[in-house]
């Protein structure tokens, strides 16, 4: 354990550096080219009727787009975390910071974390800590500490066991981490977001969480950044032989699409973000259309604002931002829940991957993806009618 405290900070500038300039997006795609929100040429309201403003986690927030946790835990990344918490504040994002194990357990690298409340004293904040963390004995308290240390209005646990299992050093334990987890939702007194690290939640996991008490998820699949490949481009700028993943890098998991969907029939009522892969305000209106809350955002920004800077940073949350706005405009659409009700083809290998999964897509389109309205009570009077 000794060890293995001092190897996480560098272990985190490592995963920096991997994914700066190397190749650690998966071949597979997202699916979410096989969807098409219907363009309205008579969308009858005016642009300016648009909002972006939605609901997250039981809270209002001014966009329905988060920056999903990446980094902090080693002094040399405090900056991220300041500058990405600069941006969200600006504009009204979601943010998440990196596993927070590395400022519990040496209490002097809390500050790269805490960094990020400073600087967003208004942002819908989201502490994190690991899955592994609770099967190898972390519980409510490390949790409720995590959440102090920034202030947070939520708390992450992430899995990545596929992650876990290529990493030499890593800690592929997920023996009891189902209990901890629902302890933690019951006894947190804070919204407890499960979410994935780019190879997806499924209709099953989702559903024995939702069960359990757990509310809000971020599916965080297959198609964008892929912590095997991650663990492989590691190991080799380390100089070390990787472990054998062959096309696991690259094929391994649950499609972003698919598991937008499969999380939203398992959890009619949760909050979802749809994430991985996510790159533009397309991609964004595409994981709302099909039924999240809100899209999420990792390497990407992450990338911009290590080339580009601040600046970098706010012209790419503008463009999506934009994007999504004009997509609520060119579907008629007053505000993001507006997208559930709107219409969409599925198509190609979404619709058969869905349909082998024994999901009827235009019961899904129709019912299911409106399920949330109706669970929160907001009104369903626009229902869907087929052309
Ligand atoms: C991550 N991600 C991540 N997730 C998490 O819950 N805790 C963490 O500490 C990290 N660390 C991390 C570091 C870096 C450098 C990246 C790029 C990502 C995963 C992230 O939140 C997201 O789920 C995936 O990266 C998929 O989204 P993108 O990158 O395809 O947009």
């Amino acid at each position: 354990m000794e060890v293995e405290n001092n190897m996480t900070p560098e272990r985190k500038l490592d995963h920096i550096k991997a994914v700066l300039d190397k190749g650690v997006e998966s071949l597979h795609p997202t699916l979410l080219d096989d969807i098409r929100i219907i363009h309205n040429p008579l969308p009858e309201i005016n642009l300016d009727d648009v909002s972006l403003e939605t609901s997250f986690c039981g809270r209002r927030v001014p966009t329905p787009l988060m920056i999903t946790g990446m980094t902090g835990g080693h002094p040399d990344v405090a900056g991220i975390n300041k500058l990405l918490a600069v941006v969200a504040e600006e504009y009204g994002l979601i943010l998440g910071v990196g596993s927070q194990r590395a400022g519990i357990e040496d209490p002097k690298l809390a500050y790269t974390y805490k960094v990020a409340r400073e600087a967003a004293p208004n942002v819908f904040l989201v502490a994190n800590l690991g899955a592994p963390q609770l099967a190898m004995g972390y519980g409510v308290r490390e949790a409720a500490k995590a959440v102090e240390m920034i202030d947070a209005d939520a708390i992450a646990i992430h899995l990545n066991p596929a992650q876990e299992a290529y990493q030499r050093e890593g800690d592929p334990y997920y023996r009891g981490v189902v209990e901890k987890i629902a302890e933690i939702a019951d006894a947190l007194g804070k919204p407890v977001i499960v979410k994935e690290t780019g190879t997806g939640l499924s209709y099953e996991a989702v559903r024995e969480l939702y069960n359990l008490g757990v509310r809000c998820f971020d599916v965080s699949g297959l198609g964008g950044t892929h912590w095997v490949k991650v663990e492989v481009v590691r190991s080799i700028l380390r100089g070390e032989k990787p472990l054998p993943a062959g096309p696991l890098a690259d094929y391994w998991g649950n499609p972003t699409a698919v598991s937008v969907v499969e999380a939203r029939t398992a959890a009619p009522g949760a909050y979802i973000v749809g994430s991985g892969g996510v790159r533009t305000g397309l991609d964004a209106g595409k994981v709302l259309a099909l039924g999240a809350d809100v899209a999420g955002v990792a390497l990407p920004a992450l990338r911009v604002l290590l080339k580009s800077g601040v600046v970098g940073l706010k012209g790419y949350i503008e463009s999506i931002l934009y994007q999504l706005k004009t997509i609520l405009f060119l579907t008629g659409g007053k505000e993001p829940v507006d997208l559930w009700r709107t219409p969409i083809t599925v198509t190609g290998k979404l619709r058969e991957e869905l349909e082998a999964r024994g999901i009827d897509i235009e019961r899904y389109i129709q019912l299911v993806r409106l399920e949330p309205l109706r669970v929160r009570g907001w009104s369903l009077t626009k229902t869907l009618r087929k052309p």
